[in-house]
């Protein structure tokens, strides 16, 4: 989703074209720079002067940008930058930002979304020039300006409902970059000749890094921050303690990160488990005395990180806890039910969902206590939770989620055996459970499939429409593996628990229909073989994957899956089917690091 980066120093249009390279991941359609500037450049579609600032967008990806400002060996000392992810108005370049104020004083960037922007633009009563939200705040910067760029800002920030992060640059204070927050993630930081601003902690580059909090503002400017509270009270920099910088991996001998963090699976794996490997560290976060009074489990989340949450609950609910699992845009907006004794558990790669940590907040309004798991340290999420832990799967670059989500359920396979653990005492089980995820890891490692996922891939990548079906647990592996493979293919994939197949969506099944089963349970196999055979009765193809004998032979594939305890099957059957998505996308010339009109991190509600 949008991303905003901004950089005061020496070259700095070309550390802010940088920036927002490193932001593609998180999925744009257009992106734009504006810089100070006292020579006027020759304008076109493309490039427009204001008052010592110009700005240069373009539509696409940012190297149709690139070829526009490289060509013209531009220096400046001050630049922001902007990657937009389309919402108020189609991809264009009058819709990307950065925008000017109508005197063309002011640019500004902005992620999150100002709900009020059409009563606003009633109250200016002017003209714009694209359909977005955030020219309105550019051009009430302009009417309500005091003299002070500073408190006109905030003065324009009372104003607004929606969510924000900007940077602002003016004519009326050059060499400064202005920033306010509310709701959206943003970063500032400064060296000794340069001062720096970015909406995603795992792309800024830099040291002495502050997380900005909501209502927070801060002037950015060579070798310097100020930050400042709500009534712009200059807060002591010196005691907000500097962040620790994210590593980010770098793609190496890989031509895609996704196939890269597929690889890093059984890595990331032990390295989330180190952390919590003695129950003892487990217990310096959720400290027993005070979890121990939960009875009961409430898992909100988006996405794949949802499907992490499918798994978690039906993990609790073998050790007899009561558990449910919500979509958070949904959640959010159905009547709240007052629970008691409830843990309620946040799941997000990112920590920066915009409608996870908006569920986050309602629970929070409502009493309850608030778990976070999520992959990004300092991250939205980790300021709003009662309660953290970390899934250390390393930076996951790729936009389709995979050792992000292996990670999470490892967390759900650890949190449920340490919540038994309350109930009998038992250190026991913890630490079996640590011991199987190690070696489930490590079958991981060993297990090669690349070339069996690429035959499957070849099988299926001309397919209209395929399903995956699956009861139980294998039912949530159905789900996240259907999620992956529309993602990046752009197939219609659906999941289906397969005994309500029959109750509709069966009527779909032709011959030219690959259905996906996943029979992986002992209780409830004969029930899925029996859906599969009214699969294969209306003649769909079906492609197994199972641990067990399959005497139905009409099967078209047959994977069959080394033998681990049933319960790990989602931890270790999801690999086949993320590799498997990842050599459709190839196959079909799409790249799977960067699907079409999808984002990373989804700080829209
Ligand atoms: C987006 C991403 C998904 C991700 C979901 C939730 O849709 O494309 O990969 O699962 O957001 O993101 P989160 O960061 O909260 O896990």
């Amino acid at each position: 989703m949008c991303g905003i980066y901004g950089y005061i120093g020496e070259k700095s249009v070309d550390e802010v074209m940088k920036g927002i390279k490193r932001l593609e991941y998180r999925g744009y359609d257009s992106a734009g720079i504006a810089f100070q500037n006292r020579e006027r450049l020759c304008e076109d579609e493309n490039t427009k002067n204001g008052e010592n600032i110009t700005l240069i967008k373009n539509k696409g990806e940012i190297s149709n940008l690139e070829k526009i400002v490289l060509n013209k060996n531009l220096k400046s000392n001050v630049a922001i930058g902007h990657t937009r992810w389309a919402t108020h108005g189609e991809p264009s370049i009058k819709n990307s930002h950065p925008h000017f104020s109508g005197d063309g004083k002011w640019a500004i960037v902005h992620n999150g979304i100002i709900e009020n922007y059409l009563e606003l633009k009633q109250e200016l009563q002017t003209q714009t020039e694209s359909d977005t939200d955030t020219e309105i705040v550019a051009r009430l910067l302009e009417k309500y300006f005091n003299g002070d760029v500073l408190s006109t800002i905030k003065n324009v920030c009372h104003k607004l409902k929606g969510s924000y992060a900007f940077a602002i640059i003016t004519s009326h204070s050059p060499d400064k970059i202005f920033v306010a927050k509310h709701g959206s993630p943003v970063v500032v930081g400064y060296g000794k000749s340069y001062g720096v601003v970015c909406s995603d902690i795992n792309s800024i580059k830099g040291e002495n890094i502050y997380v900005l909090e909501n209502d927070q503002y801060a002037i950015i400017e060579k070798g310097k921050i100020n930050i400042f509270d709500k009534n712009l009270v200059a807060i002591d920099v010196g005691k907000l303690g500097a962040v620790k910088k994210v590593e980010r991996s770098k793609l190496g001998d890989y031509s895609h990160y996704m196939l890269k963090e597929i690889d890093e699976i059984p890595s990331a794996i032990r390295r989330t488990l180190k952390e919590y490997e003695n129950i003892e560290a487990l217990e310096k976060i959720l400290p027993k005395e005070k979890f121990k009074k939960f009875k009961n489990i409430l898992i909100i989340a988006c996405g794949t990180a949802y499907h992490a949450g499918l798994v978690g609950k039906r993990l609790f609910e073998e050790e007899g806890i009561y558990c449910e699992s919500e979509i958070a845009s949904e959640f959010r907006y159905k009547p709240f039910i007052e629970r008691r004794k409830t843990l309620a558990i946040f799941v997000s790669q990112s920590g920066e969902t915009a409608d996870t940590i908006g569920a986050l907040k309602l629970c929070k309004q409502h009493g309850l206590k608030t778990l976070a798991i999520t992959n990004v340290r300092n991250s939205s999420i980790t300021f709003e939770a009662d309660y953290c832990i970390y899934t250390n799967a390393g930076s996951e670059i790729g936009v389709a989620s995979t050792k992000a989500y292996n990670c999470q359920l490892v967390i759900f396979y650890i949190l449920s055996k340490y919540f038994n653990y309350f109930k009998t005492g038992d250190e026991k089980a913890y630490y079996d459970e640590i011991k199987n995820l190690k070696n489930i890891a490590r079958l991981i490692k060993k297990n090669d499939i690349k070339s069996k996922c690429g035959y499957i891939a070849q099988k299926i990548y001309k397919s209209k429409s395929i399903y995956m079906i699956g009861r139980g647990l294998d039912y949530f592996i159905a789900a996240e593996a259907a999620l992956k493979l529309k993602e990046i293919s752009y197939i219609h994939c659906e999941s289906y628990p397969a005994g309500e197949l029959k109750h509709g969506t069966i009527s779909l099944i032709d011959k030219n229909t690959y259905v996906f089963a996943f029979v992986t349970q002992e209780k409830i196999k004969d029930k899925t073989f029996s859906n599969i055979n009214e699969v294969v009765a209306r003649e769909g193809k079906i492609i197994l994957f199972s641990q067990f004998d399959n005497s139905n032979k009409k099967v078209c594939e047959e994977i069959k899956v080394p033998l681990v305890k049933e319960r790990y099957y989602p931890l270790f059957i999801i690999n086949y089917l993320q590799l498997i998505s990842y050599y459709t996308a190839l196959l079909l010339g799409n790249n799977p690091d960067k699907p079409r009109s999808l984002a990373k991190s989804v700080t829209v509600e």
